[in-house]
């Protein structure tokens, strides 16, 4: 046999299928596995010790906000400390192209999560994708291209659907970026710069995402009262698009919707069999994004996780502040702005209901730009696998993995990632399975998790013993290098 380069032996393999742990050498030449079970013969250039530890495909962080921080914080430490190695970004309808604003501009929220300044934007999506070339971080990056996004750049004012003009100028915008390589197209129609855009304008959008090979992902226009008309709505934009559709961290909001997650999950089911329909979510209670002083009800409570305006009070409960300065929640809201919270409004039940759908894949929407991050950022992939499968056993192991590894390598079609086998990209993570915690929490959001001893991205080892090594060995993946899954769950 010829000579591995690295060579990981005796681990339990968790191959990304689902199929049970079964204990391998694994032989790695150049940026791929080359070769998986007794290579006691085979000589290796250097050898890692799996004993008692279990090998996984690298993980895949489905929905993130992490355009800006692969650029920013190359060494990508908030995930890489997860054994995250592929990053989906530009999510929720917002991208860091195609847009230009002048540098000493702030871009309309929830945008400026991601560029508190015009000076982040890039003109065109093969500039950004340049960038990430030139520059590579240590993580591979899925990038879309967001509606929002292209909304800001065609549009003089955002309080209605688009103009004839306008779409054409849309559509021209999002075909030059496919082209240049954007693998998805996202959608943020909850928020203000895309709630007037109507889903006659997403679909004729979604038409050229469909055209073009691409896959369309979702942050509804509502999920709390209506979100099963928001199921809907995706739905048919799905099917008169001609797109896969993704329904980005599906959560059941507000008090009076708590349960729902039984008729929601009800409804993507009777979907997802007839079109190509998937679905994410993260393993917490609480959500994360721009604090908008008008939309604060349905959150039992609120904490501030960034404030441009009083940077001091990120850590701290709203209603605390509103107490403090006598003022109501919304007008301490106002205040703080532009700022970003954390927002505690699902029910347990539902959390657990979701990620335990067997349809459900792990986006960690972490915002790590946020002074006071919500911890998803730092502790999503462990907390699914030391929390939610090993001590509260909602599924096992081998389940958990499939939920970040071959489930959204099939779902994006992201050829030879998501899996150990002889050919596959060398995006593997080494862990305990007796020890892998989340260790950030509200209190303390920024703790590398417990329990991750190694992880490879394309066959060169970013993380070891709770430090980066410094290489930077990911890659921008575009469109040309993917193949969505486009045909429903069979029934
Ligand atoms: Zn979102
Ligand atoms: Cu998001």
């Amino acid at each position: 046999m010829d000579k591995a380069d690295i060579k990981i032996e005796g681990a339990m393999v968790c191959d990304g299928t689902g199929a049970p742990l079964f204990k391998a050498d694994v032989a790695i030449v150049d940026d791929r596995i080359q070769a998986v079970g007794d290579l006691s013969a085979q000589p290796a250039g250097s050898v890692i010790a799996g004993e008692g530890l279990v090998l996984a495909p690298g993980f895949i962080d489905v929905h993130t906000h992490d355009d800006r921080a692969v650029l920013s914080d190359p060494g990508h430490a908030c995930k890489v400390s997860q054994g995250v190695t592929t990053v989906v970004t530009g999510n929720c309808g917002i991208s860091l192209a195609p847009l230009s604003v002048p540098d000493d501009k702030r871009p309309a929220p929830p945008l400026d999560l991601i560029a508190p300044t015009g000076a982040q934007l890039f003109d065109g999506f093969g500039d950004y994708l340049a960038a990430l070339d030139d520059a590579p971080p240590a993580v591979n990056v899925l990038p879309q291209i967001g509606h929002s996004t292209l909304r800001l750049a065609a549009m003089s004012d955002l309080q209605r659907t688009a103009s004839e003009t306008e779409l054409s100028t849309m559509l021209s915008l999002l075909e030059d970026s496919l082209a240049a390589g954007a693998a998805g197209f996202s959608t943020g129609l909850f928020y203000r710069p895309a709630e007037h855009a109507s889903t006659e304008e997403v679909i004729a959008l979604v038409k050229a995402v469909g055209a073009a090979g691409a896959f369309h992902s979702t942050h509804m226009r509502d999920e709390g009262d209506f979100v099963i008309d928001s199921i809907d709505e995706t739905a048919r934009i799905g099917h008169d698009g001609g797109a896969p559709v993704v329904i980005s961290h599906h959560k059941c909001t507000g008090e009076g919707n708590h349960g729902r997650s039984s008729e929601t999950l009800a409804r993507i089911d009777h979907y997802r069999v007839r079109q190509p329909m998937a679905l994410d979510a993260y393993p917490y209670e609480a959500g994360s994004t721009v604090l908008d002083s008008a939309r604060l009800e349905g959150a039992r409570k609120i904490l501030v996780s960034w404030s441009e305006a009083r940077p001091d009070c990120a850590g701290r409960d709203l209603d605390d502040l509103a107490a403090e300065f006598g003022m109501s929640r919304s007008e301490t809201a106002k205040m703080l702005s532009p700022a970003g919270g954390i927002f505690f409004m699902m029910d347990e039940d539902d959390v657990r209901r979701i990620l335990a759908h067997p349809s459900t894949m792990i986006g960690s929407d972490g915002l790590p730009h946020d002074a006071r991050p919500h911890p998803r950022l730092w502790g999503t992939f462990p907390r699914v696998l030391g929390h939610y499968s090993r001590d509260v056993g909602l599924f096992s192991l081998e389940k958990a993995v499939r939920k970040m590894t071959g489930l959204p390598a099939a779902r994006f079609g992201l050829i030879d990632r998501g899996a150990i086998r002889p050919g596959a990209f060398a995006d593997l993570v080494l862990f305990d399975a007796a020890s892998i915690i989340d260790s950030a929490t509200y209190e303390n959001p920024m703790e590398p998790a417990a329990g991750i001893e190694l992880v490879m991205v394309n066959g060169r080892v970013v993380w070891r013993d709770g430090v980066s090594t410094g290489a930077r060995s990911g890659r921008a993946i575009r469109l040309k290098d993917i193949k969505p899954q486009n045909v429903p769950d069979a029934a």
